[in-house]
């Protein structure tokens, strides 16, 4: 019986030498490359780009602002040996280090930000991964589980739910958006080791550098500005052995990024990478500088005074509405007095003596008779701005910042147009400002409110 059982299982003599050859050979063979350009390079030759990345002249540009989920990675061909003996040693990991640089450049500087990841992983599409702040790599999951995926975020948003520091860190993330442990971007200056912080989002080149120290499970991050000497001590390290739960025997290297509604411009100028030991040093004399170009984008002084104004008589308009409205409905019962519960929230009416006093100060002159006339100059550059898709660059950044999403914001500056329409028959009234401001959609109401529908609508009202 034994021959029999030999002659079944006992693998045929080419396979035996394949078999032998693999135990014998490194799983997978050192890598040591270097990218100063990604002029010259080419899909699945030079680097695999996964959705929306591309070469972009001498970088990779990992996002497409045309769709508003885009979503995109970059990935070099070869995967990485990060376990090199699976069977017999699974949690002995390897070492590398790896260095590159990146440019981050939102449209608009107060636009909630993205960022993006330096990922190692078994796929070059992780199951599950999606866009907006996951940064098309990870799942929703609130619950972390193993996999293969393994992070390091330069995150340039602050999504409390996930309990972000900051809108400017870097941080660990094993198979899940939300970090391990986070840092502020910035870094140890080597001569008197202050720390340093920078902004990472305003499209200056930034310099990152990790080494991944596989027997002591240990990762060591480091971020500065072009220029900045590598830093002596990292900004942030992490050590421990949960790692090995986050890795596969090989895995791809590289990054990814995505984003909702606003764009902000991730690209990756340069990138060098070895498990053999010695980094090659990038040369970042002829890099490209990224900024945005000058346009209607940058305003004057007097644009941004402007803002406030427009902004306060918008709301002024829209709270002025309602009091109208909440008058009327008093006068029936003939009383205001101010109940309890008024003055446990929050002040809901205002006397037309508050409010007067209020837009008088800050316009300089009577408001709510006059804006019909003047003021109509500051509706028509709100108006100008909503034609060309930039609404939310009329909001002053106070108003922004009071506001949880750029959403809110452009819905009230919608519907300040809105309530400013020349045709006042197309203006909403009180119960449509309530609903839609209670989220209900209504976007039948905030049509017509580019420049040459309104000035269709002037010209058939007159
Ligand atoms: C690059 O190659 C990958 C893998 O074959 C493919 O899925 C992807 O669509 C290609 N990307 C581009 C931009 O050609
Ligand atoms: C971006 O996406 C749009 C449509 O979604 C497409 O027409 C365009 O070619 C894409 N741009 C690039 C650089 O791939
Ligand atoms: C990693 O991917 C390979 C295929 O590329 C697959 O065979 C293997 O099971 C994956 N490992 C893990 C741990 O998911
Ligand atoms: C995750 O996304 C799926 C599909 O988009 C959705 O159905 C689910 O409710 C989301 N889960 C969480 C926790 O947000
Ligand atoms: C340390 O050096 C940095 C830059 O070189 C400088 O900005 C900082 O003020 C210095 N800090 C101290 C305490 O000298
Ligand atoms: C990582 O940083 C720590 C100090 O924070 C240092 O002791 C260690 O040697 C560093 N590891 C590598 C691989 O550079
Ligand atoms: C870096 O590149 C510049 C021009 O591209 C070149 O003049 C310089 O010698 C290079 N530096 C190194 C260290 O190779
Ligand atoms: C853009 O504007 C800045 C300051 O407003 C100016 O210094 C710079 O020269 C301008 N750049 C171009 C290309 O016009």
């Amino acid at each position: 019986m034994w021959w029999q059982w030999r002659r079944r299982h006992w693998p045929s003599p080419p396979l035996l030498v394949l078999i032998f050859a693999a135990t014998l050979l490194p799983s997978s063979s050192a890598i040591d490359f270097l990218y100063n350009s990604f002029s010259s390079a080419t899909n699945r030759t030079d680097v695999i780009l996964i959705e929306d990345s591309r070469v972009d002249s001498t970088v990779i540009s990992l996002i497409n602002d045309s769709d508003p989920l885009s979503f995109g990675r970059v990935f070099y061909p070869q995967k990485l040996s990060i376990i090199p003996d699976p069977t017999r040693n699974p949690t002995r990991l390897s070492s590398f280090s790896t260095s590159f640089v990146f440019s981050i450049l939102p449209d608009i500087s107060t636009s909630p930000g993205f960022g993006l990841c330096f990922v190692l992983s078994n796929y070059t599409s992780p199951p599950g991964a999606i866009s907006s702040q996951y940064f098309g790599l990870f799942t929703n999951a609130t619950v972390r589980f193993n996999a293969p995926l393994l992070a390091v975020e330069f995150d340039t948003g602050r999504n409390s739910e996930v309990n972000d520091i900051d809108d400017n860190h870097i941080g660990i993330d094993l198979n899940n958006i939300e970090s391990t442990t986070s840092v502020t971007a910035g870094y140890y200056d080597s001569v008197n080791g202050s720390f340093v912080r920078f902004n990472m989002r305003n499209g200056n080149n930034v310099r990152a550098w990790i080494d991944f120290d596989g027997p002591n499970f240990q990762i060591n991050v480091s971020v500065a500005p072009v220029g900045v000497l590598r830093p002596r001590r990292p900004t942030l390290t992490f050590r421990d052995p949960v790692i090995a739960n986050y890795v596969s025997a090989d895995m791809y290297v590289g990054f990814s990024a995505s984003k909702t509604n606003w764009n902000e411009a991730r690209r990756i100028l340069a990138w060098s990478l070895s498990d053999t030991g010695t980094l090659r040093e990038i040369n970042t004399t002829n890099l490209p500088v990224f900024f945005l170009e000058n346009s209607s984008s940058s305003l004057s002084t007097g644009a941004i005074t402007g803002i406030v104004i427009g902004c306060v008589l918008f709301l002024g308009l829209i709270g002025f509405g309602g009091y109208l409205i909440w008058r009327k409905l008093m006068k029936e019962e003939e009383e205001e007095e101010i109940e309890e519960w008024e003055l446990e929230f929050w002040p809901h009416r205002f006397s037309y003596e508050e409010l007067a006093a209020v837009t008088e100060v800050v316009c300089g002159r009577r408001p709510i008779e006059s804006a019909e006339e003047e003021d109509m100059v500051l509706v028509d550059w709100v108006r100008d701005l909503y034609g060309g898709g930039r609404v939310v660059d009329a909001a002053d950044e106070r108003v922004r910042s009071e506001c949880e999403t750029m959403e809110e914001v452009e819905l009230l500056l919608k519907l300040g147009l809105a309530c400013c329409h020349p045709d006042p028959a197309k203006r909403p009234n009180m119960r449509e400002i309530v609903s839609l401001l209670l989220g209900s959609p209504q976007e039948d109401l905030l049509t017509g409110l580019t420049p040459a529908a309104a000035a269709d609508s002037t010209a058939a009202h007159a």
